[in-house]
């Protein structure tokens, strides 16, 4: 298991009976750019059970989080949603990731669209100060069933806003847009058709895509990551990697 470091889990949070949030320990040679995943698992039967985890801490965090679903006869999570402090976990030690902002060309507005645990990777951009040295606007969507899955939510709109370092950068740039699709809520709607209808731009108070201002990160579900890719092609949008930067990157949302 040389490709991997033991480490302890600090803290476990359920938000709801399919979504929880875990921290642990890092090792101090354990360096990542922010947006990007890593293995997590834990030692079944003497052998690592690992599946890819977008970190959901930023890259200068003592501490390593992680946001993840629970799948009831998933081999990984409905063993990991019964992690308890103090439990040993395994993770990996080479980060990797396309989500990650020197993959987008030079731009104004960078928005982070994402759909259920999508919103992980996200939750380390928004707490890097970098990235609001880059742009004027940072706008973060989290789209979900229902409200009570919009976790995160309290922290973006309370905590991060009288956050001591970025709290005066994240009042001035950064927008959050929770939007639920399956009761009522103030932003109802899956997120392309809010971008079709313009409803997006209206309640941010943006204008809509243009490739000279605006970069996307994209984080969701297989079936939100085409439709949103289709939708931004066909604006023109080219899409970025490590070797060629671009206007968009995206990354699936690990864990089915
Ligand atoms: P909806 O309730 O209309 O299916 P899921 O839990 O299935 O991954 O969905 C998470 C969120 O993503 C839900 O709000 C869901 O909306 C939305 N969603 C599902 N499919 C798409 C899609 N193709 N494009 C955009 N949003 C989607």
């Amino acid at each position: 298991m040389s490709n991997l470091n033991l480490q302890t889990v600090t803290s476990v949070r359920h938000w709801t009976d399919t979504l929880f949030s875990f921290t642990c320990t890092r090792d101090a040679a354990f360096r990542f750019e922010n947006g990007q995943f890593t293995m997590v698992g834990l030692e079944v039967d003497g052998k690592p059970l690992l599946r890819a985890y977008s970190i959901a801490s930023a890259n200068y965090d003592e501490e390593l989080e992680f946001f993840s679903i629970k799948v009831p006869d998933g081999p990984l999570t409905s063993r990991l949603q019964h992690l308890k402090t103090g439990d040993t976990l395994l993770i990996g030690r080479k980060p990797t990731g396309t989500l990650i902002v020197d993959n987008l060309l030079p731009g104004r507005v960078l928005w982070l669209l994402s759909t259920g645990t999508g919103l992980a990777p996200f939750m380390s951009v928004i707490r890097d100060p970098s990235v609001y040295d880059r742009y004027d606007r940072i706008v973060v969507t989290h789209t979900c069933r229902h409200i009570r899955e919009l976790a995160y939510r309290d922290y973006i709109t309370d905590s991060l806003r009288t956050h001591t370092f970025l709290g005066e950068q994240v009042r001035e740039k950064l927008i959050y847009y929770p939007t639920v699709t399956r009761e009522a809520f103030s932003n109802v709607g899956r997120i392309t058709d809010l971008i079709e209808t313009g409803k997006l731009f209206t309640d941010t108070g943006l204008p809509s895509f243009s490739t000279e201002r605006d970069r996307i990160m994209l984080c969701g579900s297989s079936a939100m990551l085409r439709d949103t890719r289709a939708l931004l092609d066909a604006r023109g949008f080219a899409e970025g990697n490590q070797s060629v930067p671009g206007h968009y990157v995206v990354e699936r949302a690990f864990v089915s």
